[in-house]
């Protein structure tokens, strides 16, 4: 089964900029980096899903979560209850490193790959996105660029700052962009239940059933773990927009993604 199909790119690679609806997908940072080990990569895994990246040959708008860069400089200057200027800057220093070692990786494996950071362009009400001048994004796409984004710390209107997480960021631009299908690449396959079998589908009204073994993450993670990222792709149902979680720490399994292969993963849509 093909989960989506693509009008071309895997023979124009690219050149048709625009014309087909890119892939919206998301990279954990559980993923690029070793989230139980503070500011540590995972070069292999960066490499590899860079190649996969490369290979696909589809448009592609990538979003990218924090890992070791971002969970626990957050987690220790207390940034969602006492946000400083220190928090701020050393958090969003450390997501910016991370941001900056993927995107370098994607232009060695030949991706016109570009880093986009929240802070510089993203407004936030208490945790949500308020302002975000998408069209940009769009833009850069239609040019033939793949934008990287990243969960980040923003200036919300309320709060001072905020943290917006990846899971965040791709349910925002989900809405907002016209894109082809939605996936969240981490390191486990899909939501697993309490025999660690993936689930297939969670719906809002399935939801309650399997709520109990969705918990928040093994690493540092102030944005609630596989629980935050299923609450946010279950609001994203509820609007009509269906998304998948699979594993992107298997070999493969993001290229197959974005070629529309089958792939198991968990399905979160909004009816049965
Ligand atoms: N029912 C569940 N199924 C799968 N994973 C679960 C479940 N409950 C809790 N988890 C945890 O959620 C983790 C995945 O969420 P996590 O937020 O750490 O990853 P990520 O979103 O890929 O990374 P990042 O937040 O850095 O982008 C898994 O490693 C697992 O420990
Ligand atoms: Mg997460």
């Amino acid at each position: 089964m093909l989960l989506w199909k693509s009008d071309g790119c895997k023979t124009c690679k690219g050149r048709c900029k625009g014309r087909v609806k890119p892939v919206l997908l998301k990279i954990g940072g559980s993923v690029l980096t070793d989230k139980g080990r503070e500011c540590t990569f995972n070069m292999q895994n960066i490499r590899r899903i860079a190649g996969e990246i490369a290979r696909a040959s589809v448009p592609i708008v990538i979003v990218h979560g924090a890992g070791s860069f971002g969970h626990p400089q957050a987690k220790k200057h207390h940034i969602q209850q006492n946000p400083d200027t220190e928090g701020l800057v050393k958090t969003h220093r450390a997501v910016l490193e991370l941001n900056t070692v993927f995107v370098e990786t994607l232009q060695e494996e030949g991706v016109a790959a570009i880093g986009v950071h929240p802070l510089n362009c993203l407004l936030a009400k208490r945790g949500i996105v308020k302002q975000w001048g998408v069209e940009i994004i769009k833009r850069l796409v239609d040019f033939g660029v793949t934008p990287v984004i990243h969960g980040d710390v923003v200036v919300d209107t309320i709060d001072g700052i905020s943290v917006i997480s990846g899971d965040r960021i791709l349910t925002y631009l989900a809405k907002t962009l016209d894109v082809a299908v939605i996936g969240a690449g981490t390191v486990v396959d899909g939501v697993l239940d309490k025999n660690e079998k993936t689930i297939p589908h969670i719906t809002p009204s399935n939801f309650k059933d399997v709520s109990d073994y969705i918990g928040g993450s093994t690493g540092d993670d102030v944005t609630g773990g596989m629980r935050g990222k299923v609450l946010e792709l279950l609001k994203l149902a509820e609007s009509g927009i269906e998304s998948v979680i699979f594993n992107a720490n298997l070999n493969n399994m993001v290229f197959n993604f974005l070629s529309g292969e089958a792939i198991p993963a968990t399905r979160i849509s909004g009816a049965e």
